[in-house]
């Protein structure tokens, strides 16, 4: 599986460790930025992301900034984006069961980097339950 990711500054260490976290299970990881600590604006690394995982570049994506919400937010925007923000790995689970979520959020000045990963794998070994939740994912778009 392809993966996509991106952090602003704040996220950079944690995507940092974690492509080589990722690559290491086998996963090939296309890095959208950024790349440093220098301070800059999360829309210009969670828009490219999320064009590539609506145009199947990416099967997924993972992104992270402090909060985890101006990513959220950014890629939300998008319509075939639906990315869910999990910060324990309960929450990872469930949006992919609940959500279905295409792209993970994660608050990087809230978590640690061993939970990053476990929230990560959880994510990444859950599926949609489909069903009830098939249709609430159906009503979220605006028309
Ligand atoms: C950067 O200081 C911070 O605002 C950003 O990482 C993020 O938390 C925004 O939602």
């Amino acid at each position: 599986m392809t993966l996509g990711i991106c952090s602003d500054h704040a996220g950079y260490e944690y995507k940092r460790q974690l492509i080589g976290w990722l690559e290491s299970k086998g996963y090939q990881v296309k890095d959208f930025g950024t790349h440093s600590t220098e301070s800059m604006d999360y829309p210009d690394v969670a828009h490219p992301l999320a064009e590539a995982v609506e145009k199947g570049e990416v099967e997924k994506g993972i992104a992270m900034c402090g909060t985890g919400n101006g990513m959220a937010m950014t890629l939300n925007k998008h319509q075939g984006i639906r990315a869910g923000l999990a910060w324990d790995v309960e929450i990872g689970k469930l949006v992919r069961q609940h959500n279905d979520a295409n792209v993970l959020v994660m608050p990087a000045r809230f978590i640690s980097f061993d939970m990053v990963c476990r929230i990560t794998e959880a994510w990444l070994d859950t599926d949609f339950e489909g069903g009830r939740h098939q249709k609430r994912i159906d009503k979220i778009p605006v028309k």
